[in-house]
């Protein structure tokens, strides 16, 4: 089947099967290698991008609903050469150790604060809770969300 849809703003066509899945799109597919796939089944977020503005498990995603749709991943919050508040702030406050729930991290604390520009610790805390990190603790990660609050419009 042919789709077409956006990746970070840009048009892109592509065949996809029945079996693929958001994920497999944008790693195999597209090379956007820095969505990351933990458990496979909607557990961990560490595979969370946007769909429509919409956080969502690339993993659980059928390739086959993103016609005329718009996706967002990690490559493409940066700008001009100039990273995202929200990468700036896990940088500067520690919030990154391995790295492999950061780009799902990331991206749902960008959506959280497109919705809720200014949240307490306790609304970073709820915002965040699909997304699973084994290294942290949370704490710098609620830190670096806070922080980028401040930034963000
Ligand atoms: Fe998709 Fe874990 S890889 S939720
Ligand atoms: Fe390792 Fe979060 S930094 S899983």
């Amino acid at each position: 089947m042919e789709l077409t849809f956006t990746v970070n703003g840009e048009s892109r066509q592509l065949q996809v099967t029945p079996m693929q899945r958001l994920v497999d799109v944008l790693r195999v597919e597209l090379g956007l290698t820095g969505t990351k796939e933990g458990c496979g089944e909607g557990e961990c977020g560490a595979c969370t991008v946007l769909l429509d503005g919409e956080p969502v498990n690339a993993c659980l995603v059928p390739a086959v609903q993103l016609q005329g749709r718009a996706v967002e991943t990690i490559e493409g919050l940066e700008q001009g050469g100039e990273l995202h508040a929200v990468q700036q702030a896990f940088i500067d406050r520690g919030a990154v150790q391995c790295g492999f729930c950061t780009p799902g991290m990331v991206l749902s604390s960008v959506a959280l604060l497109r919705v809720h520009p200014h949240p307490d610790r306790g609304e970073i805390r709820r915002g965040l809770v699909g997304n699973i990190c084994r290294c942290t603790g949370y704490h710098k990660i609620v830190d670096a969300v806070e922080s980028a609050a401040e930034e963000v419009e």
